[in-house]
C-alpha cells in the first residue's frame, strides 16, 4: 500500500512537470507569436547599418568605393568648368593650375568644401567625400 502511494505520486510528480514545461513552451511559443503579430509594418533601415536592408550594404560616401576625380568631374563640375562658366577656371586652360600655385591644393580644396563666390558648395557633389573633391581637383590640375 505504501509503495502504491509513493508510486502514485512520483506518477503525479512527472506528469506536473510535464504539464509546467509544457505551458512554459507554449507560452515562450506564444510569446513570439505575439511579438511577431504586433511589430510595426515597415522598418527603417539606417545608412551604413549592414545588418539590414536584406544585408547589403547601403552604398553611402563613407561605405562605397571612392570615385576617381575624373567622375566625379565628369558628373558634378564639368557643367560649370568645361566652359568656364559664372568665370569658373575653365577646364584645361591653365587657370586652375594657377590657382594652385597661389593658393596650394589644400586652399583650393577647403574653398571647394565651402564654396566661394559663385561655386556651389562641394560644386554640388553633396555626398563627395575631401578625399573625393581633392582627387577631383588633382584631376582638374593634371588635365591644363
Ligand atoms: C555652378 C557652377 C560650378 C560647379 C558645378 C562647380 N564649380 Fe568650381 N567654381 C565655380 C566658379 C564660378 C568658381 C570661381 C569662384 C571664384 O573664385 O570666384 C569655381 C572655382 C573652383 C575652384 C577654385 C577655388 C579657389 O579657391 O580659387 C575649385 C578648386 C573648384 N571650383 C572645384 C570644383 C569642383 C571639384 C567641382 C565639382 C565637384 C566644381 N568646382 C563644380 C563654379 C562651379
Amino acid at each position: 500500500m505504501n509503495k502504491l502511494a509513493a508510486k502514485a505520486a512520483s506518477a503525479l510528480c512527472t506528469l506536473g512537470l510535464s504539464v509546467a514545461l509544457a505551458t512554459t513552451v507554449y507560452a515562450a511559443v506564444d510569446r513570439d507569436a505575439i511579438i511577431e503579430r504586433i511589430k510595426p509594418h515597415g522598418n527603417i533601415c539606417v545608412e551604413g547599418d549592414e545588418t539590414c536592408g536584406l544585408g547589403a550594404p547601403v552604398a553611402s560616401a563613407s561605405a562605397s568605393a571612392a570615385r576617381s576625380g575624373e567622375e566625379v568631374y565628369n558628373r558634378f563640375c564639368a557643367a560649370c568648368h568645361n566652359t568656364g562658366l559664372l568665370d569658373s577656371p575653365k577646364f584645361g586652360s591653365g587657370q586652375m593650375s594657377a590657382r594652385a600655385e597661389e593658393k596650394g591644393l589644400d586652399g583650393l580644396l577647403a574653398n571647394s568644401i565651402s564654396g566661394i563666390n559663385a561655386m556651389p558648395p562641394k560644386g554640388t557633389c553633396n555626398d563627395c567625400s575631401d578625399d573625393e573633391l581633392e582627387a577631383t581637383i588633382q584631376y582638374m590640375i593634371d588635365s591644363e
